[in-house]
């Protein structure tokens, strides 16, 4: 089971300046405890934002020699990045960034899309390749919760999409294991 985490506005906005456009702590929360216990695949620039990485997480990059903290490791697509995480036998999720969404959804099963009903500004975009809107919708839910930066009420959607069919992943000589 591979799936995908992610929020996005309504005008497709899903990063500003290294960080979230917005400062929504139950969305955030929401996204931790959906991720609690997983093997993550992060682009390298989502990884160097966030302030805790869980052990088993792959980090997509180019960079051969890139340093990681500790139970993180290297992978260098993001294919060999979810054959890793399959490896440990735990769920996993694809937490972005937009790169690596785009290169990873048709892999996935489960796309947790939280649609916040506001436009925000911002300079990563959700890729809007992704088919989410052709899926079936498995589970909904709707909250109104503050925005801390603007002071605004704003609705979150909370998603949950299955994708029919998604591609079986090639099959790799090389899975990175965390050390
Ligand atoms: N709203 C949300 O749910 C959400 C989720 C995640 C992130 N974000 C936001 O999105 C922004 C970051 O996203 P981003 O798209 O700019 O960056 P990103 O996807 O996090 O990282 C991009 C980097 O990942 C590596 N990479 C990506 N695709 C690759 C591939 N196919 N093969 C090998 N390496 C690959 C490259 O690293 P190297 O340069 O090292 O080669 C690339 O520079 C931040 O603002 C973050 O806060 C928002």
């Amino acid at each position: 089971m591979i799936s995908a985490i992610g929020a996005v506005a309504s005008n497709g906005m899903i990063g500003l300046a290294g960080w979230l456009p917005w400062d929504i702590p139950e969305e955030l929360a929401y996204f931790e405890k959906m991720v609690e216990g997983a093997a993550l695949v992060i682009g390298r620039l989502t990884y160097e934002s966030m302030d805790v990485v869980p052990v088993d997480s792959f980090i997509v990059s180019r960079q051969p020699d890139l340093a990681l903290r500790p139970g993180c490791t290297r992978v260098a697509s993001v294919e060999e990045g979810l054959q890793s995480a399959l490896a440990t036998g735990k769920p996993v999720f694809v937490i972005g960034g937009s790169s690596v969404y785009a290169a990873a959804w048709p892999y996935c099963d489960r796309f947790y899309l939280t649609r916040i009903e506001q436009a925000y500004s911002g300079d990563a975009l959700f890729p809007a390749e992704i088919p989410v809107d052709d899926w079936p919708v498995h589970d909904e839910s709707v909250s109104v919760f503050v925005d801390r930066r603007s002071g605004q009420d704003v609705t979150c959607r909370f998603l949950q999409y299955r994708q029919p069919s998604p591609r079986p992943l090639p099959k790799m000589d090389c899975i990175s294991k965390t050390t």
